[in-house]
């Protein structure tokens, strides 16, 4: 990644769409000329945006790839893959699920979580497919905001090669094409609804790179991942549609005694919380309705197996996160 001070920002009042699009297909085409390039998909917006301009400006000498780590919502990896193709754009779907439980397994603590979660992406799954694909031109999906968060200490250092574990002195040829670093979220959003991405791809809400694994408490496991990722579809259904910022359903790793059929029933917590936020510094929690929050109760207590506690947060960030882990 870039310094800071030799990327320019583009804000939005300065941003033409379309020039952007053509200025960004003529500089991919301008690096990779006759090369091959691959990147990674996940269906956030920035990815798909950076996947349809390296589609337009190189074809089917852009290889994409989307990674199935087996902690994403129901239905996801099969739904992006056939929005792409709704757009003329073949996604190869890799399923490295069995990779990345392992690499969960017996883990509770929530930053070990994400970096085993990082280290499988990079180093074990996307690393080995860019060795093997023999592509030497990467794309990839950095925004402005990730500049000056790696500036402030925020987040990692993006060096995505040496994140890939691809060591340049040794390795030498590889090129990173960040065509998205100028502009933030909302920039990045108005490119894909020119690009003809679908509202829900280019307005989609946000969700952490660690997909369901932020929102279990305690290990992840296929199991545990399958009753978060059920609560989270029905979250989805009944939020659908509702003027909030993000909404999440959380598995808790206490069980409390419910009773169920006349037995007790000693079973898993789910916990809810839906927001209000522009910016996700700050939120509070979103006023819903009573028979809103009784249904979502009641839904996830009979279509979850095993839930027999459902609670709504009514913390603010700050001193609660979005997240809960
Ligand atoms: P918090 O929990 O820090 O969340 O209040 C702020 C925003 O960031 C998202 N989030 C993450 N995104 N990797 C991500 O890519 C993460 O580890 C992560 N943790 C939180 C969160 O969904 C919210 O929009």
């Amino acid at each position: 990644m870039p310094k800071a001070s030799d990327v320019k920002e583009i804000r939005l009042k300065d941003l033409d769409e379309q020039k952007f699009i053509e200025r960004q297909v003529r500089a991919i085409r301008g690096k990779v000329g006759e090369g091959v390039a691959i990147n990674a998909l996940s269906g956030g917006v920035d990815s798909s945006v950076v996947t349809m301009l390296g589609h337009r400006a190189l074809g089917d000498r852009l290889r994409t790839v989307f990674i199935e780590n087996g902690i994403m919502r129901e239905g996801e990896p099969r739904l992006v893959v056939q929005a792409f193709k709704k757009l003329g754009v073949e996604v190869e779907l890799i399923d490295a699920k069995k990779e990345f439980f392992s690499a969960l397994k017996g883990l509770t603590d929530p930053e070990e979580k994400r970096e085993a979660i990082t280290q499988t992406f990079y180093k074990r799954v996307f690393g080995r497919i860019v060795r093997e694909s023999k592509a030497k031109y990467l794309l990839q999906g950095t925004n402005f905001t990730d500049v000056e968060e790696t500036v402030a200490g925020i987040k990692r250092q993006h060096n995505i090669l040496a994140q890939l574990g691809i060591d340049t002195r040794k390795e030498f040829g590889y090129l990173v094409i960040e065509p998205i670093i100028e502009l933030r979220k909302t920039g990045v959003r108005r490119v894909g609804r020119a690009l003809g991405l679908p509202k829900d791809i280019f307005d989609r809400p946000p969700f952490p790179g660690p997909a369901l694994a932020a929102r279990v408490i305690g290990e992840v496991t296929p199991e545990r991942i399958a009753t978060v990722r059920k609560a989270t579809a029905i979250l989805d259904e009944e939020l659908a549609g509702a003027k909030a910022f993000q909404w999440l359903a959380i598995l808790h790793e206490d069980r409390v005694t419910g009773l169920r059929s006349g037995k007790r029933d000693f079973g898993m917590q789910i916990e809810v919380r839906c927001w209000n936020s522009t910016d996700a510094v700050t939120a509070t929690p979103t006023r819903l309705g009573f028979d809103r929050l009784t249904r979502l109760a009641d839904r996830m207590t009979s279509e979850v197996p095993g839930v027999v506690s459902v609670t709504y947060n009514l913390a603010k960030k700050p001193p609660s996160t979005i997240e809960a882990v």
